[in-house]
């Protein structure tokens, strides 16, 4: 399963890289707005640092207009996958950028159906968000089996990106089912490393080890 971080901060996107921990990258109007910075230069920054997909999102409503941000967009680099709502001008617009051979990542997706339309339409990458759907009492872990079901039946090759991830569980839950990427935050791909028991065990060793009076180095 690959990794995509969530963010447009830069410096958490490299400290994870430098692990070998990313994939690719994700970033929304909301989390460029957190940044602080100018969407072309900050899109520019981790296309530069990152060798996989960053997704950069388009911000018209109409497929006109979307698809030349589309364009625009996907001038940054040739790693960009252009972002889109999962509204019907959003599919059009993903229909005239993959025709074009651009990647497209299909976002706020929040039923089978959807997910189904964006495959049909070339998507690269569709985005079921599963916290969201949680917030309101229904189970966004379930969408990503459904959609799993649907694609394997027919062999569709959009990749199950799954997004809104809020819990360690979410990561382990889309591993278990087959999502081929899950976006996250950089706090929840961090906390992936730890275990209580771990903390404990870790305790107890150097309690015994001071102890011994040893030293390694
Ligand atoms: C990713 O592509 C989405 O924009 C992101 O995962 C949304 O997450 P949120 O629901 O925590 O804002």
């Amino acid at each position: 399963m690959k990794f995509f971080v969530d963010t447009a901060d830069v410096a958490a996107i490299s400290e994870l890289n430098d692990l070998g921990f990313v994939d690719g990258v994700t970033t929304n109007p909301s989390l460029i707005m957190k940044s602080g910075r100018d969407i072309l230069e900050v899109t520019k920054e981790i296309c530069d640092l990152i060798d996989g997909p960053v997704s950069a999102e388009v911000t018209a409503t109409e497929a006109d207009d979307m698809i030349a941000e589309g364009r625009k967009l996907a001038k940054i680099a040739d790693n960009i996958a252009v972002k889109v709502p999962l509204t019907w001008a959003g599919l059009k617009t993903c229909k005239t950028l993959t025709d074009e051979g651009r990647m497209v990542n299909v976002t706020l997706c929040f039923s089978a159906n959807q997910a189904l339309l964006a495959a049909k339409a070339g998507a690269s990458f569709i985005s079921p968000f599963i916290g969201r759907l949680d917030d309101i009492n229904i189970d966004g872990i379930d969408l990503i089996a459904d959609i799993r079901t649907i694609f394997d039946n027919y062999g569709y090759g959009t990749e199950i990106l799954a997004a809104s991830i809020r819990t360690v569980n979410h990561v382990s839950d889309c591993a278990r089912i087959g999502a081929d990427v899950i976006t996250a935050p950089p706090e929840v791909l961090k906390k992936l490393a730890s275990h209580p028991l771990t903390d404990a065990g870790l305790a107890s060793f150097m309690a015994d080890w001071a102890k011994t009076g040893q030293k390694i180095l």
